[in-house]
């Protein structure tokens, strides 16, 4: 840590455990089952090796990415994480401040309202599709009357992963955590009643559905599959999201890295490849982007940058990791995002 905060994303996540519960932390950090999965993700990128391209007279590269229209400063945004008030009081709002592209959560904490009103970046809605359409039909109203430019459906979870370490410590939202865009549905309280809402039946008609009560493009999480991904394009979407959850749904799932080319192969250009799980470095985004990722998602480190520093915390993770980006591509010679090509990665580490 220096006196602008930790210079490492290793090194906000220490400084939110040491500000956090226990058991908030285990609820953050946590995975399904025996979080092979959450481990596989961060094992998936330590065996990358870049390879440089030396004298090439490119000077600084820039990192402006666009994304649906929108062009992000870098290509990297925020992913869906439930109750950020866990972090920190102002929850939602203060992450927003930050300025960065930002999936918002059916389980947000604060309302879409009060999170546009105070976001300085893009904001998307993640969706899950409850039994009850009609609460997820308003919940997406009022994102596209509150600005909200894009909706991402969950599809990897019909019901809630099996999370061991929050059975073992019998975890609950402490008072005043709740899911603010879902009071007044019926189900709101107590909080835990609104996963056992989840439509474990869902099918890709939901995508469809979804644009037929919304203008807005729709892009499927929890892809994982090349085949999958395209009939998500087939479904309506406008792309993916390439994504495991964080670990914390199927475990024994692939790490999404691993995984990426498959899908990047698939959709060969037709849709957005977006995607999470394990990003921790600047050099894993550009290991993404080669791979055939539009952008990435970070998830757990932001939260730590929260509960670090409110929003200060938050720009903080966002900006370590560009600063890493663009050094990275500095001494790889990658001019810009779209420069990174499969030819960047190579001499994997790992025993194969
Ligand atoms: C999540 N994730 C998630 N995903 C989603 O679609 N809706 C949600 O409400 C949540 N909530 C949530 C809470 C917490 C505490 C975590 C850690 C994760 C999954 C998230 O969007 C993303 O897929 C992973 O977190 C990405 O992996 P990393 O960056 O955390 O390794």
């Amino acid at each position: 840590m220096n006196d602008a905060g930790p210079i490492t994303l290793a090194g906000y996540a220490a400084a939110a455990r040491a500000r956090l519960d226990p058991a908030v932390w285990d609820f953050i950090e946590g995975g399904a089952g025996d979080e092979r999965t959450l481990a596989a993700n961060l094992t998936a990128f330590e065996h990358v090796r870049l390879r440089p391209r030396v004298l090439t007279g490119l000077g600084l590269p820039h990192t402006k990415t666009e994304i649906l229209g929108r062009v992000w400063a870098a290509p990297i945004g925020i992913a869906p994480l439930a109750y950020h008030t866990l972090a920190h009081p102002e929850g939602e709002v203060a992450t927003a401040r930050a300025g960065f592209p930002f999936v918002v959560s059916t389980f947000a904490s604060r309302t879409l309202e009060d999170i546009a009103a105070a976001a300085a970046g893009p904001l998307w809605l993640q969706v899950y599709c409850f039994r009850d359409r009609a609460v997820t039909r308003r919940l997406v109203e009022r994102a596209e009357n509150a600005g909200f430019e894009a909706l991402v459906l969950t599809a990897d979870a019909p019901r809630l992963g099996r999370r061991v370490r929050d059975l073992r410590n019998g975890f609950r939202l402490p008072p005043g955590v709740v899911p603010a865009n879902l009071t007044g549905t019926g189900f709101s309280s107590p909080s835990g009643h609104a996963l056992a809402e989840f439509d474990a039946a869902l099918d890709w008609s939901a995508v469809a559905w979804l644009r037929s009560i919304s203008s807005l493009p729709v892009l499927v999480k929890g892809v994982l599959t090349g085949s999958d991904a395209l009939r998500a394009m087939e479904a309506g979407a406008a792309g993916v999201v390439v994504s495991n959850h964080g670990g914390r749904q199927l475990d024994g799932a692939p790490a999404t890295f691993d995984v990426l080319p498959e899908i990047a192969a698939a959709l060969s250009g037709n849709g957005v490849v977006l995607i999470d799980g394990g990003i921790r470095r600047g050099a894993d985004v550009l290991a993404c982007l080669a791979s055939g990722a539009d952008a990435v998602l970070l998830g757990r480190p932001v939260l730590h940058g929260l509960a670090t520093g409110g929003t200060g915390g938050v720009a903080g993770v966002l900006g370590v990791v560009t600063d890493e980006l663009t050094e990275t591509m500095l001494l790889t010679g990658t001019p810009s995002p779209q420069d990174a090509r499969p030819e960047l990665l190579g001499g994997t580490s790992s025993p194969q």
